[in-house]
């Protein structure tokens, strides 16, 4: 699990991006999120370079911003030359405070409010990737109020299975993202819009889940997309030429995870889109992909102090770190499975088995259950790898605890990206009546 990026210096401490994490703990403390900033800009790279090699640079990979946004990381992706897939107001606003080009950016989700809508429309964002039909009246309502026209795409389900987490799957037909192929939605859908005023239908996008490993899945929702992009071209005359096929590449959370190299998914899609759009005439299709995880997870860290070890005789050890669900809800809502190492003690031989417990009041506040660490005693600095997305990003205030701080690590420097909520920012938004 230690790559490029992670190594054990001669004080037998964890290091990352060439600074020592307990340094970084005695200036930032914990917990603390650190992320690496040349291991995202290399995952962001490879993914742009398969797309020059293998699809001839006809395309453009999104970096999905749910995984994790600030503007530090905003501007990253946009230096590298990505787009930026947002779902939200609050995504948005991030873009546009960083000067993120907003032609790059794609806007999802199955809920978009016509606040929403009128913001991303008034900011000429590239595209609205459209959901369902009211959705799609709002777009065309707002878009004549703005005197704008918009260019859409349609989220379609293209009921391909991702053997993945039922939580984390979402191209099947029972999913509240998007419209289906099988029951004649879609193609309702696209002709509807079509026959708008403020409407340009450009594109169709799927995403079919996410942390997988499998090629196959992703190779099959191209065919299934392409033909559908066919189909329409026939029955309605309609000409399709975006196709983006979304994120979900799995990648190493432990030992037991095998992900593939970024480079392979974009190669084999690229050579089925080329091959179908061939078969069926369908000319260049602008291709789009849309990784999230795998850009930032492999990158972040979060580093605790641990507190209190309970051992309970022939049931358990439980580590109590200083944080826990509220900066990682992973194992809460998945039983997500995490690496850990002590991180003052990097190279220790991890010869017990524990369950390591987070803050909250609550039984299933853990971060990972029945792990292999070294002998761990109050004081000492946990660390946990691959927290570099869907950790920060999701983290939350329950029992009154800040959010911790985000440090970014380059060249043994470290730079703050986002600060440590105290008491007062917990406080922010209460209001006490004075009549009260
Ligand atoms: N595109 C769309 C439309 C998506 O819904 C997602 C993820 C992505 C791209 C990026 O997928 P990725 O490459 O990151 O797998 N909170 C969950 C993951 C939810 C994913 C939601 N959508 C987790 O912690 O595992």
């Amino acid at each position: 699990m230690l790559n490029d990026h992670l190594r054990i210096n001669e004080k037998g401490n964890l290091e990352i991006g060439g600074c020592d994490t307990t340094e970084l703990v005695k200036e930032f403390g914990t917990p603390l999120y650190v992320m690496d900033e040349m291991n995202i800009r290399h995952n962001c790279r490879r993914y742009k370079q398969a797309m020059d090699i293998f699809y001839d640079g006809n395309g453009l990979v999104l970096y999905a911003g749910k995984a994790f946004l600030t503007m530090a990381m905003c501007k990253i992706i946009e230096q590298e030359g990505l787009g930026l897939d947002v779902v939200s107001g609050g995504e948005i606003y991030t873009a546009i405070k960083t000067g993120f080009p907003m032609e790059r950016v794609y806007f999802h989700g199955n809920n978009k409010t016509p606040e929403e809508i009128s913001m991303g429309i008034e900011h000429g964002i590239g595209r609205f990737v459209v959901d369902n039909q009211t959705e799609l009246e709002a777009i065309e309502r707002i878009a004549a109020e703005q005197s704008k026209r918009v260019k859409v795409s349609f989220r379609i389900k293209p009921g391909v299975d991702a053997h993945t987490h039922e939580f984390i799957q979402t191209g099947q037909i029972d999913s509240k993202f998007g419209v289906a192929l099988e029951n004649g939605e879609a193609e309702e859908i696209i002709a509807l819009a079509a026959r708008m005023k403020h409407i340009d239908v450009v594109g169709v996008h799927c995403h079919i889940g996410s942390q997988i490993f499998a090629l196959e899945p992703f190779e099959r929702t191209a065919e299934v997309m392409l033909s559908f992009i066919a189909d329409i071209r026939d029955q309605y005359g309609i000409h399709i030429t975006e196709l983006n096929l979304g994120g979900g590449f799995g990648i190493q959370y432990t030992e037991k995870d095998e992900p593939l190299e970024y480079d392979q998914f974009i190669e084999a899609v690229s050579k089925v889109v080329k091959r179908v759009c061939h078969e069926k005439g369908l000319g260049r299709m602008y291709m789009l992909m849309e990784p999230g995880r795998s850009i930032a997870a492999p990158a972040g860290i979060t580093l605790y102090r641990v507190g209190n070890v309970k051992d309970i005789k022939d049931v358990r050890k439980y580590i109590s770190i200083d944080g826990g669900m509220c900066d990682n809800p992973r194992y809460a809502l998945y039983q997500a499975e995490y690496t850990a190492l002590l991180a003052n003690r990097a190279a220790a031989a991890k010869t017990e088995i524990v369950t390591i417990a987070g803050k909250c009041c609550e039984s299933g506040d853990l971060i990972a259950k029945d792990i292999a660490i070294p002998p761990a005693k109050p004081g000492d600095i946990m660390a946990v790898l691959a927290t570099g997305a869907y950790n920060y990003s999701m983290a939350m205030n329950y029992n009154r605890n800040g959010k911790p701080p985000v440090v970014l690590v380059k060249d043994g420097k470290s730079r703050l990206i986002v600060k440590r909520e105290d008491y007062s920012d917990l406080l922010r938004n209460d209001i006490l009546p004075v009549d009260l």
